[in-house]
């Protein structure tokens, strides 16, 4: 198989392991061409890639965009703040403005669930779905299973702990999606208020207690509390959150067996993770944000249909 079941990568819900297999392969070989000297393919030549954000972003946003680039496609950035939504403009006229400027694709970041799936059903342009909401980041959760693929050589079969918000989080979702498309064991852990009623429903295990789930896991992928989503109070205190739930170095060290260490980012140091255990030998957060330009290239090469 050289091409993806779907024209749009909207979530990981809606793509196959085939898919997720064949964009792994794919970014094997974009991984190559970003660490030679000339990290750049003409493979995107005369694509046109426009990047709306109407939320903020640092890290999906820069690889999406350097990406882009090294696929030398013509990339145009758009961000809310700043543009004519401001003055009350709806977001099919402007992602229609955008794309009567002859856009081919469109990387979506919304802070509404299903803003990208709307879209699709309006625009003909391919969909790149960036964050929506806290529905699902899929480009996120393929970056995150294609470093564990890397730094354990599969991910079949690993036991992979999602720890913190759960509730608020797309990358947790989406990670659950392609953890269990490629035949992980998945335990989601936080306190229970912050952990989805139906969250066993999709087939993974329920932890409260944080050393429990880094005793069971090959793999803890930490979240952080997603403050700015939170309208009521899930706990008492981030201080007591912490001290419940905030990995040291110390626990790492302390656990029986070496485990790796991941997480999407932003960090909260001090709140989820102390700044020993981001840094220490167990984390691969920056080899994620590494791999997260190969894996997106993948995405863009395979969805324009270059293949
Ligand atoms: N992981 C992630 O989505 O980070 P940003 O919000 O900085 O893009």
């Amino acid at each position: 198989m050289s091409k993806l079941s779907q024209r749009h990568l909207l979530g990981i819900k809606d793509i196959t392991r085939e898919d997720i297999e064949l964009i792994f392969e794919t970014a094997d070989n974009f991984k190559d061409v970003i660490n030679r000297p000339i990290k750049k393919v003409p493979s995107l030549r005369d694509v046109t890639i426009a990047n709306i954000f109407f939320e903020n972003s640092t890290r999906t946003r820069l690889s999406f965009e350097l990406a882009e680039k090294r696929l030398s496609a013509d990339v145009v950035n758009f961000s809310a703040s700043g543009s004519s939504v401001k003055k009350g403009e709806t977001l099919l006229d402007t992602v229609n403005n955008i794309l009567a400027m002859k856009v081919d694709m469109v990387v979506m970041r919304h802070a509404s669930a299903g803003a990208p799936h709307f879209l699709s059903k309006h625009i003909k342009a391919n969909i790149v779905n960036a964050g929506d909401g806290t529905h699902e980041h899929p480009t996120q959760a393929l970056l995150d299973t294609f470093s564990i693929r890397e730094k354990l050589g599969s991910v079949e079969g690993k036991k992979i702990a999602i720890i913190g918000d759960i509730l608020h989080s797309r990358v947790a979702l989406s990670n659950i999606f392609a953890l269990k498309k490629l035949g992980a064991e998945v335990m989601v852990c936080g306190p229970a208020t912050l952990i989805p009623k139906f969250i066993a429903t999709l087939g993974v295990q329920v932890e409260l207690e944080v050393t429990k789930a880094l005793e069971w896991c090959d793999v803890a992928n930490v979240l952080r509390i997603q403050l700015e989503r939170q309208q009521l109070k899930y706990f008492p205190s981030l201080r007591e959150y912490s001290l419940y739930y905030g990995i040291s170095k110390k626990t790492l060290d302390s656990l029986k067996k070496k485990i790796v260490l991941m997480h999407p980012g932003p960090i909260n140091r001090g709140v989820e993770l102390t700044s020993d255990a981001a840094d220490s030998h167990h984390s691969i957060i920056l080899d994620q944000v590494e791999n997260g330009v190969a894996v997106r290239m993948a995405v863009l090469y395979l969805l324009a249909g270059a293949a």
